[in-house]
């Protein structure tokens, strides 16, 4: 079972899973809710080892019904609420989908595995659990303490807990990675990427918050699901892997650089996109800075990132080039209507 598979990442690990290992069978369990699109699985939906299962992480009986008619005996768990300034308008979904939903799902792999061998439960979270780095800090380990700052990143870090009381309570097998800021195709635009990619090409200003100083490490989304099948698969029960990309930009600087190779792209003049650049007010609460120590997995597990950050972007800039229509589908709708209440005034 995976959940969360018509996500950004989840689809991404669903792709990698379903052509690797035709003999698993793959259940992916999605509510769809804005964030979720079937579409993104487009290429493999007809495969004979995929199934796709409209179900809430949040519901007793879908989930058990789901846990009995497939026998499940893996999970990997990513459905989530996942956009922090949602996260700060709305926190209640958040205690909901990723505090209860996990810990329902805990509940029911807990019942219905009679014993826990030849069984695992892999939890996906984030680096944002460690709260804020300022700029001379060490990088996160996966010994730094739990320090999260947002409704998000709380709702996450309980998340945490709940997986690791589970470990140590009833034995479960358990597995936690954390990770930092995914780039590639088929992000929602809300996050940053995607949408300053969609606003160059519709011309609309970009909003940077505060000074456009923030740091965020990004990791390649292939790169974490190739991250994500390397722990499942040979991971210790019981352990945190931290996963990260050693590649921490600010802000400004990102947004610039996307401005310049979009220039190039659409054929506009050097500069033309950066007049776009909007400083908006900042986010409340806005984490200054995450960067990841990946060295554990490096050592334990013999993962690293593949791609160099200039590649990643190119491609992912590509990617949405030219899949306009893929953009308009998700864009429209209630979208629409986030973006014009969330940027209100920009
Ligand atoms: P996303 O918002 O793109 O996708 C979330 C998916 O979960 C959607 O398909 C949605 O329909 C589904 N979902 C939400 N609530 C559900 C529910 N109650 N029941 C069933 N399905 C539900 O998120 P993403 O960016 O792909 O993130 C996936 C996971 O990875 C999350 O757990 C997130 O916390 C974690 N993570 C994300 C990043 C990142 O940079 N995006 C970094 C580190 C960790
Ligand atoms: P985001 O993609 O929302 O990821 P996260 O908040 O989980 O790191 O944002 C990445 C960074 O970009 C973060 O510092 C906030 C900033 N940001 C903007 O400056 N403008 C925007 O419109 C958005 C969505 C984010």
């Amino acid at each position: 079972m995976i959940t969360g598979g018509a996500g950004f990442i989840g689809s991404h690990v669903i792709r990698l899973f379903v052509n690797k290992y035709p003999d698993y069978r793959i259940v992916n369990v999605d509510s769809l809710t804005y964030a979720g699109n079937l579409e993104n699985l487009s290429d493999i939906e007809n495969k004979a080892n995929y199934v796709f299962e409209n179900a809430d992480i949040k519901n007793e009986d879908q989930i058990s019904a789901i846990f009995d008619q497939y026998h499940i005996d893996g999970v990997i768990h990513l459905a989530a609420e996942s956009h922090v300034d949602r996260s700060i308008s709305g926190p209640m979904e958040f205690a909901l989908t990723n505090v209860v939903g996990t810990l329902n799902l805990l509940n029911i792999a807990k019942n219905k595995w009679a014993d826990f061998e030849g069984k695992s439960f892999y939890h996906i979270s984030t680096d944002e659990v460690y709260g804020s780095l300022s700029m001379d800090d060490p990088m996160f380990s996966e010994t730094t303490a739990y320090d999260p700052r947002s409704p998000y990143s709380a709702s996450k870090a309980s998340s945490d807990h709940f997986v690791r009381a589970y470990f140590h309570t009833y034995g479960m097998p358990i597995k936690i990675s954390n990770c930092s800021n995914n780039y590639g195709s088929h992000q929602f635009p809300e996050k940053l990427i995607p949408l300053v990619i969609n606003n160059i090409v519709n011309k609309k200003d970009i909003p940077v918050y505060g000074k456009g100083d923030n740091i965020r490490d990004w990791l390649w989304v292939e790169d974490h699901a190739k991250a994500i099948d390397v722990i499942f698969h040979t991971g210790k029960n019981g352990e945190t892997y931290n996963i990260g990309g050693l590649n921490e930009w600010t802000n400004l600087e990102l947004v610039e650089s996307m401005c310049d190779i979009l220039d190039e792209k659409l054929g506009r003049e050097k500069g033309e996109n950066r007049k776009l650049i909007t400083f908006v007010k900042d986010r409340l609460g806005h984490d200054k800075r995450y960067a990841i120590d990946a060295t554990k997995i490096e050592n334990d597990l013999n993962w690293k990132p593949s791609i160099e950050f200039e590649e990643g972007l190119e491609k992912t800039i590509d990617w949405y080039l030219n899949n306009q229509e893929w953009i308009e589908n998700v864009t429209s709708g209630d979208y629409q209507k986030y973006y014009e209440e969330h940027y209100k005034g920009v």
